[in-house]
């Protein structure tokens, strides 16, 4: 532990932090995703899944960039091209799909279910790309009871999530942690001290809203590295 002597003597000096804090460590932003997308070499005629797609913008993204055929669910649709259904109960035939996109979905639903229903209709090779944040260590069992409540989270653990996709092959697992956020604060997409000041005044209002709240402090946590979004890349093989 540091002694109080030790802390004033350090701080006497007037220490500059590590000069590297001052300078940008080239953060993945959100645009990242679509390039590992691209990455894995989709083809003109294949068959995209969105799962969770909500308004159906990435889909349409993804289909147009890259001349696919497909199908976009969300059991709330928000957008014209967006079908009502969820990953429990895929209504898509049996090994028909060579790419199931899930970003930012996972933490929702029945993943036993859900891996089962993606193994079902994806083609021998056919790939799931998903985006999930996690916990890490650093969530405190109080955060993550509210957070969890709050925003209908039903899965924040990297074991649950790869023990219900371990039929599949693991390509890739990345761990963006606060990559996307810094990024967007470098890029000025998203004012983190804008959300600081609505959850210090929600407090001082007694404003008791979770799901605002956890809103907020969704892009703070990861800044703290209690949540860590995480990128998965698996592939069915010929055995699933
Ligand atoms: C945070 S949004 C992400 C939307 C979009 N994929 C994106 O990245 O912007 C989560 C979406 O998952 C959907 N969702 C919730 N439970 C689901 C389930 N069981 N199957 C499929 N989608 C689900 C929600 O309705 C919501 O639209």
């Amino acid at each position: 532990m540091t002694t109080a002597r030790e802390l004033y003597e350090h701080w006497a000096g007037e220490p500059e932090h590590d000069a590297r804090l001052g300078e940008s460590l080239d953060p993945r932003g959100t645009e990242w995703l679509f390039e590992l997308f691209a990455s894995l070499g989709p083809k003109p005629g294949e068959f995209l899944l969105d799962v969770g797609a909500r308004d159906g913008k990435h889909f349409k993204r993804l289909v147009e960039a890259h001349e696919l055929r497909g199908l976009a669910l969300d059991p709330v649709p928000t957008g014209p091209d967006v079908i009502e259904g969820a990953i429990e109960s895929l209504p898509v035939e049996d090994a028909s799909v060579d790419w199931i996109w899930a970003r930012d979905m996972l933490v929702h639903v029945d993943l036993e279910r859900g891996f089962s229903e993606c193994t079902r209709v994806l083609k021998p090779g056919g790939r799931i790309v998903a985006y999930v944040t996690l916990a890490t260590d650093l969530l405190e069992p109080r955060e993550r009871a509210w957070l969890s409540e709050a925003v209908a989270l039903v899965n924040l653990d990297a074991e649950q999530v790869e023990a219900a996709a371990s039929t599949l092959e693991l390509e890739q697992k990345i761990e963006l942690g606060s990559e996307w956020r810094e990024r967007m604060i470098e890029n000025g997409e998203w004012d983190a001290n804008d959300a600081l000041l609505r959850i210090a005044r929600m407090r001082r209002l007694g404003i008791d809203s979770p799901v605002d709240g956890a809103d907020l402090a969704w892009g703070i946590y990861q800044m703290l590295g209690k949540l860590c979004p995480t990128v998965y890349v698996w592939s069915k093989t010929s055995s699933a």
